[in-house]
């Protein structure tokens, strides 16, 4: 017996060890913590249970019959964080650079299938040079039944793929499917082929930084939501990214304690400048709407004329979209569309109720925005909020012009409580535009042409430039004070917590992608 135990023990130690100590060296000495070490400050001490420790793979080709580790590169188990279950994998780089086997690839699977049956986050710690070169076609075929369960889960639990190591191939695809990515600045990397692939075909000379690194993929590609500037804030960005998520979509989201106090928010008066073409920070006006401190912004590099993120409105989440005046003066255009549409997408899913925040001159034109199809991908914001069944409160801080006022969250499209500021400005076009097509004869034989746009101009912003004529249609539900608009938003969201929709029989819509 005692040599049984002893025979178990040294198992376990070699698991523990993953590609051994001199390997462990090398990642610590690239800033990198390894698996094992990641999983210790993402769950609660103590918390985690691991499954498949003792796995190896059954490779027998160019002698990988004598390189065998137990576990196989990959870390997988379940724990908590902040007492809540979650399935966690963690790849070992140490062990041939992390990449995935048949055996590596199973492990992640059942872990994948236990997160899906009892309902609970599956975060995924990706450092992986992608399907493991030796074993062929059965490394892809691993990959495969992952991305399937990928697309399985999506919409069901939540999933979290963090990026902690250079990441190709395959590596990147599963990440790709989930609801968010995070990435640490300057060790980590994500791409399709590496920069010596991209040299050979493209004849571009790019390191792995510029083609794939966090700051390329946070504010080029969008491809990552997050850019952390370390594995540390990296973990801690998962821990509070998923303290506003349910377990799955058949939970609602924790709700946090919150005392009833004063609810008026005095600054909110003073945000919007009178010069209407001015610009003002959106953010602020987050800020003093949205519990404090608990704004968490994602996607912040990326598109930047609208911002989007996850808050807190007296202790419960919402999800916040908003067009921002202060970059490219709030305009919507392929890119803020898209980030719009897959936030607001996951919000829907996950029972997370929204808050759409109005600024915007409308859609941006040009060439290079209607040949790269501003048409299709504006249409998807469009089709996210229509489609979208939480409780969602609109609120007009300014301009709400054109196509773009339809397309934010208006009360055509299933907006339950739409406000505007007295400031609101809501028509078909600005006033210069509008004052140039519809008065154009009339300006043409003024004998000051100038003189007579300007008058006309002042008469469309008399007659529209407001929000009286979109509420004395029942458009817009209030004309409210910026003071009292937090109270207005805490009592709405109360009101629509156990709102329900009943959609059309269908097998699935078809988002314009
Ligand atoms: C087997 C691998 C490996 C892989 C790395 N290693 N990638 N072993 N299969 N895919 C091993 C190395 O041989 C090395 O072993 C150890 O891991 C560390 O790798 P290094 O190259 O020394 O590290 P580094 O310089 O940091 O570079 C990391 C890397 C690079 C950028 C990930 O290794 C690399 O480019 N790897 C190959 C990437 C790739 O092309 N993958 C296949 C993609 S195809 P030793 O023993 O020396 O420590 C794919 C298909 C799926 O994934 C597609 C689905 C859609």
């Amino acid at each position: 017996m005692i040599d049984k135990i002893a025979a178990l023990k040294q198992k376990n130690e070699a698991a523990l060890k993953g590609g051994g100590d001199d390997r462990i060296a090398d990642q610590h000495k690239k800033g990198k913590l390894t698996a094992r070490e990641r999983l210790q400050l993402l769950l609660d001490e103590g918390s985690f249970e691991e499954i498949g420790k003792l796995v190896t793979h059954r490779s027998r080709d160019f002698g990988m019959e004598n390189e065998v580790y137990p576990g196989d590169g990959v870390v997988t188990g379940y724990g908590t964080i902040n007492g809540r279950l979650t399935y966690v994998y963690s790849q070992d780089f140490t062990v041939f650079g992390g990449s995935l086997s048949e055996t590596h690839a199973e492990k992640i699977v059942k872990i994948m299938d236990l997160a899906i049956q009892n309902g609970a986050p599956v975060i995924g710690l990706n450092d992986s040079g992608g399907a493991r070169i030796q074993e062929g076609v059965v490394s892809l075929g691993g990959y495969a039944d992952i991305f399937y369960r990928n697309v399985q889960s999506s919409g069901v639990i939540p999933q979290i793929s963090a990026i902690m190591g250079p990441c190709a191939g395959g590596a990147v695809y599963s990440p790709a499917i989930t609801d968010f990515i995070l990435m640490v600045e300057n060790t980590s990397y994500m791409f399709v082929t590496g920069p010596h692939v991209v040299k050979t075909v493209t004849h571009e000379t790019v390191t792995s930084e510029a083609l794939g690194g966090a700051h390329a993929h946070a504010s080029k590609s969008g491809v990552t939501h997050f850019a952390c500037a370390n594995e540390l804030e990296c973990i801690e960005n998962i821990k509070r990214l998923l303290s506003y998520m349910p377990q799955n979509c058949e939970d609602d989201a924790p709700v946090y304690e919150y005392e009833a106090q004063d609810e008026s928010r005095p600054a909110l008066n003073d945000i919007i400048p009178a010069n209407p073409n001015q610009p003002y920070d959106i953010k602020e006006v987050i800020t003093e709407l949205t519990d404090a401190g608990s704004f968490l912004e994602v996607h912040k590099e990326y598109a930047e004329n609208i911002v989007v993120g996850f808050a807190r409105i007296a202790g419960r989440s919402i999800g916040v979209v908003a067009n921002q005046p202060a970059y490219l003066a709030g305009v919507l255009d392929i890119n803020s569309s898209k980030k719009g549409a897959r936030f607001v997408r996951f919000c829907d899913a996950f029972n997370i109720p929204l808050l759409v925040l109005v600024d915007v001159p409308g859609f941006l034109p040009g060439t290079d925005q209607e040949w790269n199809g501003i048409i299709i991908n504006g249409a998807k914001l469009l089709y996210a909020l229509s489609e979208a069944t939480v409780p969602k409160i609109t609120v007009i801080t300014r301009k709400a012009y054109g196509g773009a006022y339809d397309v934010m969250n208006s009360k055509h499209i299933g907006a339950d409580l739409n406000y505007a500021w007295p400031t609101a400005e809501i028509a078909v076009m600005g006033a210069k535009g509008a004052a140039e097509i519809i008065f154009k004869k009339e300006i043409a034989s003024a004998a000051d042409h100038d003189a007579k746009l300007k008058e006309k101009e002042a008469e469309y912003v008399d007659k529209f430039a407001n929000p009286y004529g979109a509420a004395a249609r029942g458009f817009i539900d209030e004309v409210i004070m910026p003071v009292e608009t937090r109270g207005k938003l805490i009592k709405g969201f109360k009101m629509l917590e156990h709102k329900v929709v009943k959609m059309p029989k269908r097998k699935h819509g078809n988002i314009p992608l």
